[in-house]
C-alpha cells in the first residue's frame, strides 16, 4: 500500500527516503518517486518499476537536496502510470505525496478546474495539490490546515513549496503518519519502519493534526491551528528479520518460523486472567456476556476459526464480522460486549474504522488483537494483546494468521474462566496443548517434500476447491485465499456439507478438491461428503490427521498429518495449505512475496 517518507535537514537526504521507501516496498506498490526542492523549483523523479531503478535514476539525474519527498504508490484513481505516481505538482510550486483516498476530489476538481487549475493526472491527490496553491499565501503550515479542511475522506500527506525552501508541512486524518526525530533533523513517514535507520525517536500524530518540519525543529497544531504537544516514544525495530537467509522468499521465511512464533506469543507462566490483555483488574471481563469480533482478509478468518472456540470453550455468543460491512450497517449494541478488532498491522483502515464505529456506538470494551504495538489500533483499543510473531513481510499472511489464533485461543481459555465453564483441569490441559503446539507444527512442516509434489500437479490447474467444517472450515477458506492471492489460481472456500447446494455442479474430473480432515466429531459426516466428490470422478488431495483412518485410493490421495491435536487443530491444518499455495504460486513463477494489485497493510477503505 502507498508509502511516504519526506524530511527536512542540511544535508542531502535523497539517500534517507530512497532507504524509506525501500523499506516499505514489501507493503505493495505499482509505482514510485521522489522530490527534492533544487535551484529554486520542485525537481522529481518518477519510475513504474522497482525503487531500485529510481535510484538508479536519481543517481543519474545527481537529484540532491535537503528538502525532500518521497512516495510508494498503490493505485486507486488512475492506472498505474507516470502521470498518476505521487509526488504530484501543482503548478511547479507545490510538490505533495498522499496516502488515503479524497471522496469530495470530484466536486473539488469542477470548482478548481473552474478556478483554471489544469489537471494532469486522474489521481485524486491533483485535488489537494491544487487546493493547498489556491490557498496559498505566504504560510505553507495554513495553507495546508485550510485545503484539508475542505478534504473529505482518509489522508496522510507531506508538502513542500518553491517558495519556503526549508519546510515540509505533513497532516493526517485517517491514515497513519509519524514524526522521526533525530538531533536537529525531523522527517516524516507512515510507518517508524521507514526511518528505522536514521532514529528510534517517534511522535504519532494523530487524526486531524498538522505538522510543520523545519531545520528548526518541528511544531504540530490541531484543525484549529493551535499549538498541541505530542510526546515522543521510542520503539525498538526489528533489523535481523529484515534478512531472508536460507529461503527463497519471505512467505517461505515465515511459514517455517511458525512453531517459533507461536511458543513466543504463548506466555507460559502467565494466568488466564484479564491481566494478560492488558487490564490492571484481573477480573475486567467478569461482565462481559458477548464477543464482537472484526477483521479483513486472513484476520476475518482467524476471528472465524476464534468464534468456534469462543462458544464451546468459553460458552458466550460470539458474532464475528467484515470490518468494511460492519462498519456501515446499523446493528444493536450491548452494554457487555466485547469488541475485538483483529488485525496483523493495526491500520487496515477498514477493521480501524470498524472500532472507531462500535465504539461511536458505546461499545467501551475494546481489546485489539495485534502484530503492533504502536498500531493505530492497539492505540485505540482499551485493551490490547501483542502477537509475537515478528515483522511479516510477505503480502500473504502466514505467522501472523497462527500467531492470532493462539492468543484468541488464549482468550477463550481466559473468557472460559472466567464465566466458571473451564476449570483448573482443563486450564491445564489446554496449557499443555499450547506448549506442545511448537513441536506438533515442526512435525507438519516436516510433511514438506509431499505437498511440493502435489503443489506441481495443483499449478496446472485453473479452479479449486477447498473443504472443511467445523473450527475447519474458515482454514479451507484461508487455504482457498492463500492460493488465489499468490498463485492467482482461481479457488473457493466450502463448509464441505455446502458443496451439495451449488458447488458439486462444478466438480469434473478436471477439479482438484482439497480437503482438511481432523479426526473431530465432523468426520464421519466429511468423509460422506468425500464420496461425494470421488463418484463425480473428482480428484481428491486430503491432509487427515494419522488417526482419521484415511488411506490414498483411486482419486483419493492423502497425506498423513499428525494425529488429531484436539481444539487446536486448526492451527495445525492451515500449514500445509500455506505451503500448497507457496509452492504452487512458485511452480507458477509468480511473485510471491509482492502478488500483483495486493497491498500488506490496506490503510484505504
Ligand atoms: C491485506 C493483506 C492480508 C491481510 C488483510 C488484513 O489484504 O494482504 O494479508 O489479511 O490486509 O490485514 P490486517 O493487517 O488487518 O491483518
Amino acid at each position: 500500500m502507498c508509502g511516504i517518507v519526506a524530511g527536512v535537514a542540511e544535508r542531502n537526504i535523497v539517500p534517507v527516503l530512497l532507504d524509506g521507501l525501500r523499506r516499505l516496498e514489501y507493503r505493495g506498490y505499482d509505482s514510485c518517486g521522489v522530490a527534492v526542492l533544487r535551484d529554486g523549483a520542485p525537481q522529481r523523479v518518477r519510475s513504474l518499476t522497482r525503487v531500485r531503478s529510481l535510484d538508479l535514476e536519481v543517481r543519474e539525474m545527481g537529484l540532491e537536496g535537503g528538502t525532500g519527498i518521497a512516495h510508494t504508490r498503490w493505485a486507486t484513481h488512475g492506472a498505474p502510470a507516470t502521470q498518476n505516481a505521487h509526488p504530484i505538482f501543482s503548478k511547479n510550486e507545490i510538490a505533495i505525496v498522499h496516502n488515503g483516498i479524497i471522496e469530495n476530489y470530484e466536486t473539488l476538481k469542477r470548482t478548481l478546474s473552474g478556478a483554471g487549475y489544469e489537471f494532469v493526472s486522474q489521481t485524486d491527490t491533483e485535488v489537494i495539490a491544487h487546493l493547498i496553491h489556491s490557498h496559498y499565501s505566504g504560510d505553507l503550515a495554513q495553507a495546508v490546515r485550510s485545503a484539508v479542511s475542505e478534504l473529505r475522506g482518509a489522508y496522510a500527506i507531506a508538502v513542500f513549496c518553491k517558495s519556503e525552501p526549508n519546510r515540509v508541512v505533513g497532516a493526517r486524518h485517517g491514515s497513519p503518519l509519524v514524526v522521526g526525530l533525530s538531533g536537529e533533523e525531523s522527517f516524516l513517514a507512515s510507518d517508524p519502519l521507514a526511518l528505522s535507520d536514521v532514529t528510534d525517536r517517534f511522535i504519532f500524530l494523530e487524526d486531524g493534526d498538522i505538522v510543520d518540519l523545519s531545520r528548526d525543529g518541528n511544531r504540530i497544531m490541531n484543525r484549529a491551528g493551535e499549538p498541541v504537544a505530542r510526546e515522543p516514544r521510542t520503539l525498538r525495530h526489528p533489523p535481523a528479520e529484515a534478512a531472508l537467509g536460507p529461503y527463497r522468499h519471505f512467505m517461505q521465511k515465515e511459514i517455517f518460523e511458525q512453531p517459533l512464533a507461536v511458543a513466543q506469543t504463548f506466555p507460559r507462566k502467565s494466568a488466564f486472567d484479564a491481566t494478560l490483555f492488558g487490564a490492571t483488574d484481573p477480573h475486567a471481563f467478569a461482565s462481559i456476556d458477548r464477543v464482537l469480533l472484526l477483521g479483513c482478509g486472513t484476520s476475518h478468518y482467524s476471528a472465524m476459526t476464534a468464534k468456534t472456540w469462543f462458544e464451546s470453550i468459553a460458552k458466550i455468543p460470539t458474532q464475528v464480522e467484515i470490518s468494511s460491512e460492519y462498519r456501515y450497517r446499523e446493528t444493536i449494541p450491548g452494554r457487555n460486549t466485547l469488541v475485538v478488532p483483529v488485525s496483523q498491522s493495526g491500520e487496515t483502515a477498514d477493521t480501524l474504522g470498524a472500532l472507531q464505529h462500535a465504539q461511536s456506538l458505546g461499545h467501551d470494551h475494546t481489546l485489539a488483537i495485534c502484530n503492533v504495538a504502536t498500531s493505530a489500533m492497539v492505540r485505540q483499543s482499551r485493551w490490547s494483546f501483542i502477537t509475537q510473531a515478528g515483522a511479516e513481510i510477505g503480502v500473504a499472511s502466514t505467522k501472523a494468521f497462527t500467531t492470532q489464533l493462539v492468543a484468541l485461543f488464549l482468550l477463550a481459555v481466559t473468557l472460559g474462566r472466567a464465566r466458571g465453564h473451564v476449570d483448573a483441569q482443563q486450564e491445564a490441559t489446554y496449557r499443555a496443548q499450547l506448549g506442545g503446539l511448537s513441536t506438533a507444527l515442526q512435525s507438519v512442516l516436516a510433511r514438506e517434500p509431499q505437498i511440493i509434489a502435489w503443489a506441481h500437479e495443483l499449478a496446472r490447474t485453473n479452479d479449486a476447491i477447498f473443504l472443511g467444517r467445523g473450527s475447519h472450515y474458515p482454514i479451507a477458506l484461508e487455504g482457498a485465499l492463500k492460493l488465489k492471492e499468490i498463485s492467482y489460481i482461481h479457488a473457493e472456500g466450502y463448509p464441505a456439507g455446502e458443496l451439495k447446494h451449488g458447488p458439486l455442479a462444478l466438480v469434473t474430473d478436471a477439479m482438484p478438491v482439497i480437503v482438511t480432515a481432523p479426526n473431530d466429531g465432523l468426520l464421519e459426516k466429511l468423509k460422506s461428503n468425500i464420496q461425494e466428490v470421488r463418484a463425480r470422478k473428482g480428484q481428491v488431495y486430503v491432509f487427515a490427521d494419522a488417526d482419521a483412518n484415511l488411506e490414498s485410493a483411486e482419486g483419493l490421495r492423502v497425506i498423513q498429518m499428525p494425529e488429531y491435536y484436539g481444539p487446536l487443530s486448526p492451527i495445525l491444518h492451515v500449514l500445509p495449505l500455506q505451503l500448497l499455495a507457496y509452492h504452487a504460486a512458485c511452480t507458477r513463477g509468480t511473485d510471491v512475496d509482492k502478488p500483483r494489485n495486493l497491498a500488506k497493510s490496506v490503510t484505504v477503505e
